[in-house]
């Protein structure tokens, strides 16, 4: 584990080569943010969303949370959302889930871990809804599946969100995205296209 002055370091050393490669890096941020990209992720901290996308800071509105959901009750999320969709005017919401999610596997094993067991009631709903064809998968398949599903779900659930209808309905730019990322190579697949 690396000790938590070594981030304090990191990050001096950070701000500084930054400056150095463009020395009105900082003022120009501080003064707005103007990013195109609303990101929903998990809190997974294998998953980095500016990392794994290549964006800089200023590029990527990022909301992160256990498993990626988007609950029509959740105004953590709701919020992030409305501030980038009515505010920031970001051009692509991308919900992002993950191969091998804890959350996605708690919920598939049952499992007792406390508060989170009412959070993770969300992915248990998805896995009843499509039980028929997840019964016929075997545990990694499963797994892998619910992964899936649970990102079009929670991608159907900012489709479906008053912020992003009325969005559309004014003629907004605004396009939903449903991707996954694998953390065997790092790689992210666009879950609404055809596998190539
Ligand atoms: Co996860």
């Amino acid at each position: 584990m690396t000790d938590i002055n070594q981030l304090l370091e990191n990050n001096k050393n950070w701000s500084e080569s930054t400056k150095e490669a463009d020395p009105d890096f900082f003022d120009k941020l501080s003064k707005r943010q103007r990013p195109e990209y609303l990101w929903i992720g998990c809190s997974d901290s294998r998953v980095p969303a500016n990392q794994i996308v290549g964006l800089i800071p200023g590029d990527i509105f990022v909301h992160r949370n256990v498993a990626n959901l988007v609950v029509h009750t959740d105004f953590n999320c709701l919020s992030v959302l409305q501030y980038a969709v009515d505010v920031l005017k970001v051009k692509h919401v991308i919900v992002c889930g993950h191969y091998g999610c804890g959350g996605i596997d708690a919920a598939l094993q049952n499992q007792q871990l406390g508060l989170i067991d009412n959070w993770l009631g969300h992915i248990k709903d998805i896995a009843y809804k499509h039980r028929s064809e997840l019964d016929g998968l075997d545990a990694t398949q499963k797994s892998a599946r619910l992964c899936e599903l649970n990102v079009l779900e929670q991608a159907a659930n900012v489709r479906r969100s008053n912020i992003v209808k009325d969005a559309i309905s004014r003629g907004q730019d605004l396009t939903i995205h449903s991707w996954i990322y694998s953390l065997r190579n790092g790689r992210l697949k666009d879950l609404t296209k055809i596998d190539e």
